[in-house]
């Protein structure tokens, strides 16, 4: 609901996004018919857009509970097993080496040249690993 609510937002906010996800719509899947999983392989526009949002939607910016199953070092640190880690997502989600001008609403910095989708490894808005 609340990433749907950013969505409405950022259609209304930013038209010529939202023309190019119609036009995507209308071409795919038209208006006879209900959408399909099988159509995201021929929607990458949407796909991108939809992934924008929920970049940028952030909706659960620090992330739910998770613990360290085992001992592991990261950033010189030392955590042992069950140690409880809370994973900051809006750093991650704006981190300008993955999304550079992260600030900015880009559908597009989910496409390659040929206009296909790409799943950047950053975008985590569901976290990764398991919840604790
Ligand atoms: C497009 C956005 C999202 C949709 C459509 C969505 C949808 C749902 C739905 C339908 C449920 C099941 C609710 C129920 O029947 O009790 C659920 C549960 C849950 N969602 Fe989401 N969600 C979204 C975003 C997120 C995000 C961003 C996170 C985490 C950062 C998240 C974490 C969870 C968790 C932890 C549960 C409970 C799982 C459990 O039962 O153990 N969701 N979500
Ligand atoms: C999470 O990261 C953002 C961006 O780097 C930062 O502004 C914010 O203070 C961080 N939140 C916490 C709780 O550390």
């Amino acid at each position: 609901m609340t990433t749907l609510r950013w969505c409405l937002l950022f259609m209304l906010k930013y038209p010529h996004v939202l023309r190019r996800v119609q036009v995507e719509i209308d071409d795919v899947i038209g208006r006879g018919r209900l959408p399909c999983m099988a159509d995201q392989d021929n929607m990458p526009y949407t796909r991108a857009t939809i992934a924008e949002v929920q970049r940028v939607g952030n909706i659960v910016p620090l992330n739910l509970k998770h613990s360290t199953t085992a001992e592991i070092e990261l950033g010189g640190y030392v955590i042992p097993a069950g140690t409880t880690v809370i994973a900051n997502l809006t750093a991650i989600l704006n981190d300008p080496k993955y999304f550079p001008e992260p600030e900015k609403f880009r559908p597009e910095r989910h496409l390659d040249e040929r206009g296909d989708f790409v799943q950047n490894e950053a975008l985590i808005p569901f976290s990764i690993g398991e919840i604790t």
